[in-house]
């Protein structure tokens, strides 16, 4: 399914080279300003051309479908459609005999048959963050009052800033990729949101985190480090009557619900699965295992541009939780 919310919905369409990708999003209230331009500072974050990036490159122009009348939402669908126009599909071909190790042409195939569209990843492809990105961008409308921050906080297994261009530049370089570490705080939260148990707050924001492609681990707050404290350590000592805490290794929720401190995460980004070195995979015309040589346009470093779409879907969680009420 392409759908994913409660009060607030979602609905992706289209594929990395099908003739769009877009978003229809469902519940958002009537009456809030939405234009095509609010979408550029955060579809920017995610655009390729920085260094460590693909070679692909795409306009990104959001259009507008339906859902806004005279520059409001109207209480309607909304849909934003953006046209997919830099595609080199012959990349691609080889990918059904061979398919990519860590990419998931094998997967596609044993769900969907050959039909299975793989051009450019098909909807598998991180095109789809742009959906994604749109749709957070409506989200964070919904809850002005949220401010976020998001950060690169480690690539390559180096946490310095100074040293990721140089660590992505190697890679690349080498013909290989990195992985990175993106950390999203949001403050501002109100408190009381999330439900005590199936729908808590670490169950719907990872859940979307895990629908962004290349995502292998989330974790909030002091998250796996926290465990290695002892619970006087770790434990966040509430400072005041508003329930601030002095530390926030729960990362702002507890018991599933937000405690009005920022909520924290982080979200383990693994190399791109695409890297110009040899490497053996299953071979389905020779029947055995065989080299691959993957050409084409690929990031050398996906957590250089994933950090908006993990901020979407942050946002997008919080505002169908704020829908379903405190
Ligand atoms: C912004 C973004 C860009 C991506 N670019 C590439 C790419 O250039 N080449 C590639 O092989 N995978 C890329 N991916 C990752 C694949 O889409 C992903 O690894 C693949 O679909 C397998 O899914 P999984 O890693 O979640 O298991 C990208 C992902 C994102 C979020």
């Amino acid at each position: 399914m392409m759908t994913f919310g409660d009060k607030l919905r979602m609905t992706l369409f289209g594929a990395s080279h099908a003739p769009s990708v877009g978003v229809r999003i469902e519940g958002v209230p009537a009456g809030m300003p939405l234009s095509e331009s609010v979408f550029e500072c955060d579809l920017s974050r995610r655009r390729a051309g920085a260094a460590g990036t693909t070679a692909r490159h795409e306009r990104d122009l959001p259009h507008i479908r339906g859902g806004v009348t005279g520059g409001v939402t109207d209480g309607g669908t909304i849909e934003i459609e953006f046209m997919n126009e830099d595609v080199r599909s012959s990349d691609y071909d080889t990918f059904r005999i061979q398919p990519r190790p860590s990419h998931a042409d094998f997967a596609a195939r044993a769900k969907y048959g050959d039909a299975v569209d793989l051009r450019g990843g098909g909807i598998f492809s991180g095109r789809m963050t742009l959906p994604l990105v749109a749709a957070g961008v409506v989200a964070k409308l919904m809850l002005s009052a949220v401010k976020y921050s998001t950060t690169l906080v480690e690539v390559g297994g180096e946490s310095d800033p100074a040293l990721f261009d140089g660590v992505i530049a190697a890679a690349r370089a080498a013909g290989d990729s990195v992985g990175g570490v993106i950390e999203c705080r949001a403050s501002g939260v109100a408190k009381g949101l999330g439900e005590p148990f199936f729908d808590s707050v670490e169950s719907v924001v990872s859940h979307l985190l895990f629908s962004i492609p290349a995502v292998k681990g989330v974790e909030f707050g002091s998250g796996f480090a926290g465990v290695r404290l002892r619970g006087s350590q770790r434990n966040d000592r509430i400072a005041d009557a508003e329930g601030r805490t002095f530390t926030n290794n729960d990362g702002g929720i507890a018991g599933g619900i937000t405690n009005g401190n920022d909520i924290v995460v982080r979200v383990a980004v693994k190399p791109t699965p695409s890297i110009a070195l040899p490497q053996q995979t299953f071979d389905f015309g020779r029947g055995c295992v065989a080299p691959l040589r993957i050409t084409g346009r690929h990031d050398a470093c996906i957590a250089l541009r994933a950090g908006a779409a993990v901020e979407a879907m942050v946002a997008f969680a919080l505002a169908d939780l704020s829908l379903r009420g405190r």
